[in-house]
């Protein structure tokens, strides 16, 4: 049976919230996009917004498609933003054909968004191997089990294959890398910082690379 929510769906164009908790200017933004992105995660971390790392990860599919979904953010090392996963699922393969991605992060609980826009490039695998060896075993086991972003027959599947991988390391922890599982780094050539403010008159602040600089613009809401 359907049950009816207690509100109206017809009515969430009245949903509005106004945005007064901070501002970005051009002294508290500085020169480095980076350090501010730092800063900013910082914040999110402590304020503790629930998943403070989830991103929208946006990549280039056939016909020029864009495709969006959400993953974790593993680093931000030499300005570059790492994250982990399948190079066979869909992702994956869209990033082989055209290493090009969109990043997304909205800290709502702080007003803040963060757009970042870049090339892609595959981690090395000592880099790789690090990160997959810092996970739970479980979650190895998963990354080496499940053919992400594959059809598959039923949840039975999937499951059958994880407890056979269990059976057979026995209890040891010992499981490397697969070939099919490990990093990527998005190169950022744009990084834009949002922040809301009344009555819809946001802060935006737009980092641009020209020629290995950042140019910083204030962009209108
Ligand atoms: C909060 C959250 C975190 C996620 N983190 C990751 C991640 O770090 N890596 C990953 O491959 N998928 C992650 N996923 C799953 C992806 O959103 C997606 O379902 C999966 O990567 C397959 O995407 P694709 O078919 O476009 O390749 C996450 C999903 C959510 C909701």
């Amino acid at each position: 049976m359907l049950i009816a929510p207690n509100w109206n769906i017809m009515n969430i164009s009245e949903i509005r919230n106004n945005y007064l908790l901070h501002q970005l200017t051009e002294e508290n933004a500085g020169a480095d996009p980076i350090a501010l992105f730092l800063k900013w995660l910082a914040e999110a971390i402590d304020s503790q917004v629930p998943e403070p790392t989830a991103l929208v990860l946006s990549t280039v599919g056939e016909n020029c498609k864009p495709s969006s979904r959400v993953v974790l953010l593993k680093g931000c090392e030499e300005g570059e933003f790492r994250f982990f996963t399948n190079y066979q699922s869909s992702k994956g393969r869209q990033i082989e054909k055209r290493p090009f991605g969109s990043m997304v992060f909205h800290w709502k609980e702080l007003e803040r968004q963060v757009r970042i826009e870049g090339t892609i490039n595959k981690l090395s695998s000592p880099e790789s191997d690090e990160y997959f060896d810092s996970r739970p075993i479980e979650s190895r086991i998963g990354a080496i089990v499940s053919p992400q972003s594959e059809v598959i027959e039923s949840r039975d599947v999937i499951e059958r294959m994880f407890e056979m991988k269990v059976k057979e390391l026995g209890g040891s922890e010992l499981i490397q890398r697969p070939e099919h599982w490990g990093g990527y780094a998005l190169k950022p050539d744009i990084i834009e910082f949002w922040q809301g403010r009344a009555s819809r008159m946001h802060d935006r602040l737009r980092f641009r690379l020209d020629s290995g600089q950042w140019i910083r613009e204030r962009l209108a809401p």
